[in-house]
Protein backbone atom coordinates (compact mmCIF):
# COMPACT_ATOMS: atom_id res chain seq x y z
CA UNK A 1 0.00 0.00 0.00
CA UNK A 2 2.42 2.95 1.43
CA UNK A 3 0.70 5.70 0.33
CA UNK A 4 2.05 8.24 2.57
CA UNK A 5 -1.52 8.81 4.00
CA UNK A 6 -3.87 6.82 5.55
CA UNK A 7 -7.76 7.59 6.63
CA UNK A 8 -8.27 5.61 9.85
CA UNK A 9 -11.33 5.23 11.30
CA UNK A 10 -11.08 5.34 15.72
CA UNK A 11 -13.91 3.13 17.12
CA UNK A 12 -13.22 3.49 21.06
CA UNK A 13 -15.63 1.91 21.96
CA UNK A 14 -16.55 1.14 25.85
CA UNK A 15 -15.26 1.39 29.19
CA UNK A 16 -11.05 1.53 28.75
CA UNK A 17 -11.25 1.62 25.23
CA UNK A 18 -11.71 5.38 25.05
CA UNK A 19 -8.28 5.57 27.26
CA UNK A 20 -6.20 2.82 25.40
CA UNK A 21 -6.93 4.04 22.25
CA UNK A 22 -5.99 7.19 22.97
CA UNK A 23 -2.18 5.98 23.83
CA UNK A 24 -2.16 3.67 20.41
CA UNK A 25 -2.90 7.13 18.62
CA UNK A 26 -0.74 9.50 20.78
CA UNK A 27 2.42 6.50 19.81
CA UNK A 28 0.85 6.55 16.08
CA UNK A 29 1.26 9.93 15.57
CA UNK A 30 4.39 10.06 16.70
CA UNK A 31 5.69 7.03 14.48
CA UNK A 32 3.55 8.89 11.30
CA UNK A 33 5.81 12.13 11.92
CA UNK A 34 9.40 10.21 12.60
CA UNK A 35 8.70 8.38 9.50
CA UNK A 36 7.08 10.89 7.23
CA UNK A 37 3.54 9.67 6.49
CA UNK A 38 -0.18 11.09 7.55
CA UNK A 39 -2.32 9.83 9.35
CA UNK A 40 -6.45 11.14 9.00
CA UNK A 41 -8.59 9.60 11.71
CA UNK A 42 -12.23 9.64 11.68
CA UNK A 43 -14.12 9.17 15.20
CA UNK A 44 -16.65 6.66 15.26
CA UNK A 45 -18.60 6.92 18.61
CA UNK A 46 -20.09 2.98 18.78
CA UNK A 47 -20.56 1.20 21.69
CA UNK A 48 -22.95 0.95 24.93
CA UNK A 49 -22.94 3.95 25.53
CA UNK A 50 -24.73 5.03 22.51
CA UNK A 51 -26.63 2.18 22.00
CA UNK A 52 -28.34 2.77 25.32
CA UNK A 53 -28.75 6.69 24.35
CA UNK A 54 -30.29 6.02 20.99
CA UNK A 55 -31.22 2.01 20.88
CA UNK A 56 -28.68 2.10 17.66
CA UNK A 57 -25.62 -0.41 17.53
CA UNK A 58 -24.46 -0.04 14.22
CA UNK A 59 -26.34 1.52 10.79
CA UNK A 60 -25.45 0.42 7.61
CA UNK A 61 -24.10 3.48 6.75
CA UNK A 62 -21.06 3.12 9.13
CA UNK A 63 -20.37 0.18 7.51
CA UNK A 64 -20.02 1.57 3.96
CA UNK A 65 -18.61 4.59 5.26
CA UNK A 66 -15.35 2.18 6.54
CA UNK A 67 -15.38 0.39 3.94
CA UNK A 68 -13.70 3.12 1.97
CA UNK A 69 -10.88 3.91 4.47
CA UNK A 70 -7.74 2.19 5.00
CA UNK A 71 -7.72 0.36 8.23
CA UNK A 72 -9.77 0.74 11.64
CA UNK A 73 -8.36 1.35 15.00
CA UNK A 74 -10.87 -0.47 17.95
CA UNK A 75 -10.89 -0.41 21.18
CA UNK A 76 -13.20 -2.45 22.90
CA UNK A 77 -16.36 -3.33 22.95
CA UNK A 78 -18.72 -4.50 25.87
CA UNK A 79 -20.92 -2.89 28.22
CA UNK A 80 -21.61 -3.89 31.89
CA UNK A 81 -25.45 -2.74 31.42
CA UNK A 82 -25.58 -3.78 27.88
CA UNK A 83 -27.09 -7.75 27.90
CA UNK A 84 -24.33 -9.63 26.06
CA UNK A 85 -23.78 -10.11 22.74
CA UNK A 86 -25.62 -7.71 21.64
CA UNK A 87 -22.75 -5.18 21.12
CA UNK A 88 -20.44 -8.27 20.52
CA UNK A 89 -22.53 -9.45 17.93
CA UNK A 90 -24.02 -6.11 16.43
CA UNK A 91 -20.49 -4.09 16.73
CA UNK A 92 -17.62 -6.34 16.66
CA UNK A 93 -18.79 -9.55 14.96
CA UNK A 94 -20.95 -7.80 12.32
CA UNK A 95 -18.03 -5.76 11.62
CA UNK A 96 -15.85 -8.75 10.77
CA UNK A 97 -18.41 -10.06 8.15
CA UNK A 98 -19.41 -7.64 6.67
CA UNK A 99 -15.87 -6.45 5.86
CA UNK A 100 -15.12 -10.09 5.41
CA UNK A 101 -12.07 -10.16 7.63
CA UNK A 102 -11.54 -13.68 7.24
CA UNK A 103 -8.33 -13.75 8.87
CA UNK A 104 -7.83 -12.62 12.69
CA UNK A 105 -4.17 -12.76 13.33
CA UNK A 106 -2.77 -13.06 16.80
CA UNK A 107 0.52 -12.66 17.84
CA UNK A 108 1.73 -14.61 21.01
CA UNK A 109 5.16 -12.73 21.95
CA UNK A 110 6.66 -12.32 25.46
CA UNK A 111 8.43 -9.14 25.64
CA UNK A 112 11.50 -8.49 27.39
CA UNK A 113 10.90 -7.98 31.39
CA UNK A 114 7.37 -9.19 30.98
CA UNK A 115 6.76 -11.61 33.54
CA UNK A 116 4.93 -15.15 32.42
CA UNK A 117 3.86 -17.20 34.15
CA UNK A 118 4.97 -20.41 32.25
CA UNK A 119 7.88 -21.84 34.49
CA UNK A 120 11.43 -21.42 33.07
CA UNK A 121 10.21 -19.73 30.03
CA UNK A 122 11.72 -16.70 28.56
CA UNK A 123 11.24 -14.28 25.27
CA UNK A 124 13.33 -16.94 23.01
CA UNK A 125 10.68 -19.73 23.49
CA UNK A 126 7.31 -17.70 23.61
CA UNK A 127 7.10 -16.46 20.04
CA UNK A 128 4.70 -17.64 17.24
CA UNK A 129 1.29 -16.43 15.45
CA UNK A 130 -2.13 -18.00 15.66
CA UNK A 131 -4.20 -17.33 12.21
CA UNK A 132 -7.61 -17.53 13.41
CA UNK A 133 -10.43 -18.19 10.60
CA UNK A 134 -12.61 -15.38 11.73
CA UNK A 135 -15.90 -15.70 9.86
CA UNK A 136 -17.02 -19.07 9.97
CA UNK A 137 -17.53 -22.16 11.90
CA UNK A 138 -19.65 -21.69 15.22
CA UNK A 139 -19.50 -17.64 14.06
CA UNK A 140 -21.58 -18.15 11.71
CA UNK A 141 -25.14 -18.36 13.96
CA UNK A 142 -26.42 -21.02 11.64
CA UNK A 143 -28.58 -23.23 14.57
CA UNK A 144 -31.66 -22.93 16.92
CA UNK A 145 -34.39 -24.09 19.42
CA UNK A 146 -37.02 -26.05 19.34
CA UNK A 147 -39.66 -26.66 22.00
CA UNK A 148 -37.85 -23.74 23.68
CA UNK A 149 -38.95 -23.72 27.22
CA UNK A 150 -39.78 -27.35 27.65
CA UNK A 151 -38.38 -29.86 29.01
CA UNK A 152 -37.73 -31.85 25.50
CA UNK A 153 -36.14 -28.76 24.46
CA UNK A 154 -33.17 -28.56 21.76
CA UNK A 155 -30.93 -26.51 21.23
CA UNK A 156 -28.71 -26.33 17.56
CA UNK A 157 -25.37 -24.23 17.15
CA UNK A 158 -23.45 -25.65 14.08
CA UNK A 159 -20.16 -25.43 13.08
CA UNK A 160 -20.10 -24.49 9.44
CA UNK A 161 -17.22 -24.28 7.28
CA UNK A 162 -16.79 -24.25 3.35
CA UNK A 163 -13.63 -25.38 1.02
CA UNK A 164 -13.43 -21.70 0.10
CA UNK A 165 -13.23 -20.64 3.66
CA UNK A 166 -11.16 -23.33 4.95
CA UNK A 167 -9.02 -22.50 1.67
CA UNK A 168 -8.79 -18.84 1.90
CA UNK A 169 -7.47 -18.99 5.55
CA UNK A 170 -4.87 -22.07 4.96
CA UNK A 171 -3.13 -20.41 2.14
CA UNK A 172 -3.06 -16.87 3.71
CA UNK A 173 -1.16 -18.86 7.01
CA UNK A 174 1.20 -20.73 4.30
CA UNK A 175 2.02 -17.57 2.97
CA UNK A 176 2.50 -15.59 6.22
CA UNK A 177 4.43 -18.73 7.44
CA UNK A 178 6.86 -18.03 4.43
CA UNK A 179 6.80 -14.34 5.23
CA UNK A 180 7.20 -14.84 8.81
CA UNK A 181 10.27 -17.28 8.08
CA UNK A 182 11.38 -18.45 11.54
CA UNK A 183 11.14 -22.16 11.58
CA UNK A 184 8.77 -21.96 8.49
CA UNK A 185 6.62 -24.74 10.10
CA UNK A 186 2.75 -24.19 10.27
CA UNK A 187 0.48 -26.38 12.70
CA UNK A 188 -2.64 -27.07 12.23
CA UNK A 189 -5.05 -27.11 15.22
CA UNK A 190 -7.88 -29.38 14.59
CA UNK A 191 -10.10 -32.32 16.24
CA UNK A 192 -10.03 -34.53 13.50
CA UNK A 193 -10.71 -37.39 16.12
CA UNK A 194 -14.05 -36.13 17.06
CA UNK A 195 -15.12 -33.38 14.43
CA UNK A 196 -14.39 -35.99 11.50
CA UNK A 197 -16.31 -33.47 9.30
CA UNK A 198 -15.08 -29.75 9.54
CA UNK A 199 -11.64 -30.63 10.86
CA UNK A 200 -11.86 -33.44 8.00
CA UNK A 201 -11.96 -31.21 5.71
CA UNK A 202 -9.46 -28.48 6.95
CA UNK A 203 -6.84 -31.26 7.50
CA UNK A 204 -7.40 -32.96 3.37
CA UNK A 205 -7.07 -29.23 2.23
CA UNK A 206 -4.18 -28.74 4.59
CA UNK A 207 -2.28 -31.24 3.07
CA UNK A 208 -3.50 -30.50 -0.88
CA UNK A 209 -2.61 -27.08 -0.80
CA UNK A 210 0.58 -27.53 1.48
CA UNK A 211 1.92 -30.36 -0.67
CA UNK A 212 1.01 -28.62 -3.90
CA UNK A 213 1.67 -25.32 -3.26
CA UNK A 214 3.78 -24.60 -0.07
CA UNK A 215 6.63 -27.55 -0.28
CA UNK A 216 8.89 -25.43 1.37
CA UNK A 217 6.35 -25.14 4.67
CA UNK A 218 6.74 -28.03 7.17
CA UNK A 219 3.15 -29.31 8.71
CA UNK A 220 2.33 -30.57 11.87
CA UNK A 221 -1.37 -31.37 12.98
CA UNK A 222 -2.25 -30.86 16.43
CA UNK A 223 -5.90 -31.64 18.27
CA UNK A 224 -6.73 -28.39 19.59
CA UNK A 225 -6.74 -30.05 23.80
CA UNK A 226 -2.85 -31.30 22.94
CA UNK A 227 -2.44 -27.83 21.60
CA UNK A 228 -3.40 -26.07 24.65
CA UNK A 229 -1.15 -28.39 26.70
CA UNK A 230 2.01 -27.68 24.14
CA UNK A 231 1.05 -24.20 24.30
CA UNK A 232 2.09 -24.00 27.84
CA UNK A 233 4.79 -27.47 28.19
CA UNK A 234 6.88 -26.32 25.32
CA UNK A 235 5.62 -23.19 23.44
CA UNK A 236 8.89 -23.00 21.72
CA UNK A 237 7.68 -25.49 18.87
CA UNK A 238 5.43 -23.15 17.38
CA UNK A 239 6.10 -20.84 14.69
CA UNK A 240 2.73 -20.39 13.25
CA UNK A 241 -0.78 -22.35 14.22
CA UNK A 242 -3.57 -22.27 11.53
CA UNK A 243 -6.90 -23.01 13.13
CA UNK A 244 -10.73 -22.62 13.13
CA UNK A 245 -12.93 -19.46 14.72
CA UNK A 246 -14.00 -21.09 17.81
CA UNK A 247 -10.25 -22.84 18.80
CA UNK A 248 -9.01 -20.11 17.82
CA UNK A 249 -10.75 -17.83 19.93
CA UNK A 250 -9.81 -20.22 22.82
CA UNK A 251 -6.40 -20.74 22.49
CA UNK A 252 -5.78 -17.06 21.80
CA UNK A 253 -6.64 -16.07 25.50
CA UNK A 254 -4.59 -19.40 26.51
CA UNK A 255 -1.61 -17.48 24.67
CA UNK A 256 -2.30 -14.11 25.88
CA UNK A 257 -1.67 -14.91 29.32
CA UNK A 258 1.67 -16.74 28.50
CA UNK A 259 2.71 -13.43 26.92
CA UNK A 260 1.91 -11.54 30.04
CA UNK A 261 -2.02 -11.35 29.52
CA UNK A 262 -4.65 -8.39 28.51
CA UNK A 263 -2.85 -5.79 28.78
CA UNK A 264 -0.22 -6.44 25.84
CA UNK A 265 -2.10 -9.14 23.27
CA UNK A 266 -2.98 -7.38 20.31
CA UNK A 267 -4.68 -8.37 17.16
CA UNK A 268 -5.67 -7.51 13.50
CA UNK A 269 -8.93 -8.92 11.63
CA UNK A 270 -7.44 -8.94 8.43
CA UNK A 271 -9.11 -8.77 5.32
CA UNK A 272 -5.97 -8.85 2.94
CA UNK A 273 -8.21 -7.60 -0.04
CA UNK A 274 -9.90 -5.10 2.22
CA UNK A 275 -10.27 -3.16 5.03
CA UNK A 276 -8.45 -4.45 8.51
CA UNK A 277 -9.30 -3.72 12.01
CA UNK A 278 -7.36 -4.08 14.41
CA UNK A 279 -8.16 -4.49 18.36
CA UNK A 280 -6.43 -5.28 21.57
CA UNK A 281 -7.92 -9.01 22.73
CA UNK A 282 -9.00 -7.94 25.85
CA UNK A 283 -12.18 -6.55 26.64
CA UNK A 284 -13.66 -2.86 28.40
CA UNK A 285 -12.54 -3.47 31.15
CA UNK A 286 -15.67 -1.54 33.31
CA UNK A 287 -14.16 -1.62 36.93
CA UNK A 288 -10.83 0.28 35.40
CA UNK A 289 -13.03 2.66 33.63
CA UNK A 290 -11.28 6.43 33.62
CA UNK A 291 -8.57 5.49 36.32
CA UNK A 292 -6.17 5.98 34.28
CA UNK A 293 -4.47 2.84 35.39
CA UNK A 294 -5.40 0.57 32.61
CA UNK A 295 -2.16 -0.74 30.62
CA UNK A 296 -2.25 0.72 26.97
CA UNK A 297 0.52 -1.48 25.28
CA UNK A 298 -2.29 -3.60 23.48
CA UNK A 299 -3.75 -0.94 21.61
CA UNK A 300 -0.26 0.72 21.12
CA UNK A 301 0.53 -3.11 19.55
CA UNK A 302 -2.58 -2.53 17.50
CA UNK A 303 -0.77 0.30 16.15
CA UNK A 304 2.03 -1.39 15.37
CA UNK A 305 -0.19 -4.18 13.30
CA UNK A 306 -1.82 -1.80 11.91
CA UNK A 307 1.19 0.41 10.35
CA UNK A 308 2.91 -3.05 9.14
CA UNK A 309 -0.77 -4.08 7.57
CA UNK A 310 -0.52 -0.40 5.77
CA UNK A 311 3.02 -0.83 4.08
CA UNK A 312 4.78 0.92 6.72
CA UNK A 313 7.18 -1.52 7.93
CA UNK A 314 10.26 0.69 9.32
CA UNK A 315 7.56 2.73 11.57
CA UNK A 316 6.08 -0.65 12.83
CA UNK A 317 9.29 -1.74 13.96
CA UNK A 318 9.94 1.24 15.88
CA UNK A 319 6.89 1.22 17.78
CA UNK A 320 7.51 -2.99 18.80
CA UNK A 321 11.56 -1.60 19.37
CA UNK A 322 9.78 1.13 21.74
CA UNK A 323 7.52 -1.34 23.72
CA UNK A 324 10.02 -3.69 23.80
CA UNK A 325 12.42 -1.11 25.84
CA UNK A 326 9.47 -0.05 28.20
CA UNK A 327 8.50 -3.28 29.62
CA UNK A 328 12.79 -4.25 29.47
CA UNK A 329 13.43 -1.38 31.29
CA UNK A 330 10.54 0.36 32.58
CA UNK A 331 7.18 -1.13 33.80
CA UNK A 332 7.12 -3.07 37.13
CA UNK A 333 4.31 -5.45 35.96
CA UNK A 334 1.88 -5.22 33.03
CA UNK A 335 -1.07 -5.40 35.19
CA UNK A 336 -3.69 -2.55 35.34
CA UNK A 337 -2.70 -0.23 38.36
CA UNK A 338 0.55 -2.25 38.77
CA UNK A 339 2.73 -0.97 36.04
CA UNK A 340 4.35 1.90 38.31
CA UNK A 341 2.95 4.53 35.92
CA UNK A 342 -0.25 5.28 34.74
CA UNK A 343 -2.15 5.01 31.01
CA UNK A 344 -0.96 8.26 30.21
CA UNK A 345 2.66 8.16 31.21
CA UNK A 346 3.04 4.41 29.54
CA UNK A 347 1.63 5.84 26.24
CA UNK A 348 4.22 8.91 26.51
CA UNK A 349 7.22 6.41 27.39
CA UNK A 350 6.93 4.73 24.19
CA UNK A 351 5.92 8.02 21.91
CA UNK A 352 9.26 9.14 22.98
CA UNK A 353 11.25 6.05 22.12
CA UNK A 354 9.50 6.39 18.99
C1 LIG B 1 -12.39 -12.02 20.73
C2 LIG B 1 -13.63 -11.91 21.57
C3 LIG B 1 -14.86 -11.98 20.69
C4 LIG B 1 -14.84 -13.33 20.00
C5 LIG B 1 -16.17 -11.76 21.43
C6 LIG B 1 -16.19 -10.46 22.19
C7 LIG B 1 -17.37 -11.85 20.51
O1 LIG B 1 -13.63 -12.87 22.57
O2 LIG B 1 -12.17 -11.14 19.89
O3 LIG B 1 -11.64 -12.99 20.90
O4 LIG B 1 -15.35 -14.32 20.53
O5 LIG B 1 -14.32 -13.39 18.88
MN1 LIG C 1 -11.87 -14.11 22.59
Amino acid sequence: MNKKSYNIAVLPGDGTGPEVVREGVKVLDAAASKYGFTLNYTHYDFGGARYLATGEVLPDSAIEELKKLDAIFLGAIGHPEVKPGILEKGILLRLRFELDQYINLRPVKLYPGVETPLKGKGPQDIDYVVVRENTGGLYTGVGGFSMKGTEHEIAVQSMVYSRHQVERCLRYAFEYTRKRNKTKTLALCGKTNVLTYVYDLWERAFHEIGQKDYPDIKREYYHVDATCMWMVKNPEWFDVIVTGNMFGDIITDLGAITQGGMGIAAGGNINPDGVSMFEPIGGSAPKYTGKNVINPLASICCGSMMLQHLGEEKAADAIEKAVMDVTATKLKSLGAGKMGYSTTEVGDLVAERV
